[in-house]
């Protein structure tokens, strides 16, 4: 229900929007009398105002408020000496660098004539159904920027984005433009967690103290990276727990270069502030032409980090994935890369496709190798025409057989990438990111397609819809392997050339967008070597995302936890592949990779036409048993029971189907501990009065542990797994009994 109202509330007339969707209800209201604006949304209210000096001031972000509660009138800081006047430290919405500001400015930006100051005031406002815009202006600077607040009644998160325009005579330049700035209510026990990693050691969670000065998460690569993600969680107090304590969290929906900076000034005021990386950053607007930033989502709960990655992951599954509100299961995959790599063959990958249908996969996928003369990584990208060597009849068998053994058919593509020995380079050595007359640097032996390019996007978008037109594709895993080098865009005037870094994520999205809008049948994996482009942005436009190349199950353990802080176990792909492990040489028990695999979207990345009798059985009971659990694995409400971070020998979550049937555990040991017994469970999430009854997947439990018992009793006696030795594992269904 949506509409909009006029309210005498407490006797101030209050006018705006109150909508509901789901269970929950949401609210934005304006006060005239205060001027005030205030979200409520979830469990969260979100407030801000109009000041004296006609800034725009958060006043408060938490748990929900009561309906009648004033907000008080934005007030700036007092000014303490002379070193902060007024107006330099107010925490402003969205703040222009100008007068004597000192905090992180959302917008710097120079005008021609040799201006850089901007002072952004409040200038008007509209709310309209779960939207609100506020207009700021500089007047005599003639720059506007719309605000615009998105409001998800669920969850409480709300999503902020800015418009910048260019309304006076002259040419002006962006220097730097956030999409938004969250503020903290004043505090100096703060703590920050964060991801870090590298290639094949992605979703590291780190920890730090807010301290005085300034933390920067950012990527300079071009795209997301994985170096750090653009996700943050924050934290009043040093005791970090899964189910207690207020948490102040966020992600940037976008996959180029970006930067989140949390700072804390002298007066203890901490500032979030996230959009386009600033390094290397120019955007030139003409009069008239204007600047649209990505979103940056923001959240709170005050019941710990595991609610926070609870909320994400349901936000992410009802507002930001293509099919939201209601995302499909993902289908068991097989993907033929660790199997044959490079040497595809028809007769091979139709014998592959027999086997894995007999498994009971899903979904057959071909990877790398069958275009152009793509026969190691040296050559061929580009060239996206099957390679008639290796599919003498294009490649229709192959699909019709995936086809008739009742799978789908996906095939993976790198279409943003080329190599020098191809002959699209050949053709267009001007196509790629480069500076006149520089070395082009190699990564993997390829360049990056320069996509801001209107001709570049044109090919792309062109080479991909005839393949998915002229073949009946249901699934592309489309793979970035490597980052930016020398970014110049030669063929655009100079003060242009950065504008890259924006057009080029965009024609990006653009191409996804006409793609999906023109084939809706065709799923999408976003891929990057691995884990390197997972972002909110690119979620709006793929299914499901490729956490990391390492497929060893133990570290995975890390990496799958690390990577659930931020996003959903729906889009999170996770494959069974050989042992000794090709990453670290690492053995393990095909039990141990199918549990490990199974919290995720269950794929088989592994050489099964090698597989025993022995291991086609187990494989087989497996996937069938994950068929069961997937709608609660994947889109279930997860808790972490203990944490497998900093390489600790134990990992277990548990999943909570949404409407409450259905209870998944995993435990995981990876180092049995001389003769300590595995620490009791306990499991969360569960109705206290109904009854569960358990079945074991794979592994024991304690003599004497009742079949049925009620979630009182699975929730607070818990439950011991008898897991001793090493790289060990168990899994357990518990099913509502009765209603
Ligand atoms: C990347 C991907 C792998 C595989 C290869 C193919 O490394 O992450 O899964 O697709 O490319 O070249």
């Amino acid at each position: 229900m949506k509409r909009i109202r006029a309210l005498m509330v407490a006797g101030l007339l209050l006018v705006g929007s109150s909508f509901t969707e789901g269970h929950a209800a949401a609210s934005i209201r304006y006060d005239a009398a205060q001027r005030v604006f205030r979200i409520d949304a979830g469990q969260v209210t979100y407030a801000f105002g109009i000041n004296g000096d006609g800034a725009v001031q958060t006043l408060y972000w938490g748990s929900r408020l009561a309906a009648e509660d004033a907000l008080a009138v934005a007030v700036p800081p007092k000014s303490r000496s002379s070193f902060d006047p007024p107006g330099a430290n107010t925490p402003q919405e969205y703040a222009g660098w100008g007068g004597p500001i000192t905090v992180t400015p959302d917008l710097k930006l120079h005008f021609a004539d040799g201006n850089r100051d901007v002072i952004l005031r409040y200038d008007s406002h509209r709310i309209a159904g779960d939207g609100l815009d506020v207009r700021l202006r500089d007047a005599a600077a003639k720059v506007s920027v719309d605000l615009h607040y998105s409001v998800d009644p669920d969850t409480g998160i709300v999503g902020r984005s800015a418009r910048i325009e260019n309304q006076s005579t002259q040419v002006l330049t962006i220097d730097s433009a956030a999409a938004a700035s969250w503020n903290l209510p004043p505090a100096a026990d703060y703590s920050l967690r964060y991801l870090t990693g590298t290639w094949a050691s992605e979703w590291h969670l780190r920890t730090r103290a807010v301290t005085p000065g300034a933390t920067v998460l950012e990527s300079r690569r071009g795209s997301t990276g994985d170096e750090n993600n653009p996700w943050f969680a924050i934290e009043r107090g040093g005791e970090w727990n899964e189910s207690h304590g207020r948490v102040w969290f966020g992600a940037l929906a976008w996959s180029g270069s970006w930067s989140i900076r949390i700072d804390q000034d002298i007066l203890n005021q901490v500032r979030i502030t996230g959009g386009y990386n600033p390094f290397d950053f120019a955007y030139r607007l003409k009069p008239g032409e204007s600047l649209q930033t990505p979103v940056f989502y923001g959240g709170y709960t005050s019941n710990g980090i595991g609610e926070a990655s609870r909320l994400m992951h349901a936000f992410q599954r009802q507002r930001i994935l293509p099919q939201a509100p209601k995302p499909k299961l993902r289908p068991v995959l097989y993907n033929s890369w660790e199997a044959t790599e490079f040497k595809v063959t028809e007769p091979e990958q139709e014998r592959l496709a027999e086997k894995a249908a007999t498994l009971g996969v899903e979904r057959f996928v071909i990877d790398d190798g069958w275009f152009g003369a793509r026969n190691s990584d040296h050559a061929g990208l580009g060239d996206w025409t099957v390679n008639r060597e290796k599919f003498p009849n294009g490649l229709k068998p192959l699909i019709d057989k995936v086809h008739g053994l009742g799978m789908s058919f996906g095939i993976w593509v790198e279409p943003e990438m080329v190599n020098p020995d191809s002959d699209l380079y050949r053709k267009h050595p001007d196509w790629v990111l480069n500076f006149d007359g520089r070395q082009r640097s190699e990564g993997r032996n390829q360049l990056v397609l320069n996509l801001a390019r209107e001709d570049v996007r044109e090919y792309v978008f062109d080479v991909l819809d005839r393949l998915l037109s002229q073949n009946d594709i249901q699934f592309l895993k489309w793979d970035y392997n490597r980052n930016w080098s020398e970014p110049g865009w030669p063929q655009v005037a100079p003060e242009d050339q950065q504008k890259v870094y924006v057009v080029y994520v965009q024609h990006l999205y653009d191409i996804l967008r006409r793609l999906r809008a023109k084939h809706p049948g065709v799923e999408i994996e976003s891929c990057s070597g691995g884990g390197a482009r997972v972002d909110l942005g690119i979620m709006g436009l793929t299914d499901e995302v490729w956490p990391s190349d390492n497929t060893d199950p133990s570290d995975r353990l890390s990496i799958q936890d690390g990577f659930s802080y931020a996003y959903a176990p729906a889009v999170m792909m996770s494959w069974v592949t050989g042992s000794p492990n090709w990453v670290n040489g690492r053995q393990t028990s095909l039990d141990f990779r199918f549990l490990s695999s199974m919290q995720g979207g269950l794929g088989i990345g592994a050489k099964i036409l090698e597989w025993t009798p022995e291991e086609d059985a187990t494989a087989k009971h497996y996937i069938a048993a994950y068929k069961d659990i997937r709608a609660t694995v994947q889109q279930g409400r997860l808790y972490r029971l203990l944490s497998p971070q900093e390489r600790a020998p134990y990992s277990a979550t548990e999943s909570v189907a949404t409407e409450g049937g259905q209870a998944v555990l995993f435990a995981f040991l990876r180092q049995g501990q001389e003769a300590q017994a595995y620490p009791t469970l306990f499991l969360q999430g569960l109705d206290a009065k109904a009854r569960y009854r358990y079945r074991t997947i794979h592994g024991q439990v304690a003599a004497g542990t009742p079949e049925v018992a009620s979630g009182a009793y699975w929730m607070n006696h818990g439950i011991d797994v008898l897991l001793r030795t090493d790289m060990d594992a168990a899994a357990l269904v518990f099913e509502r009994v009765g209603n």
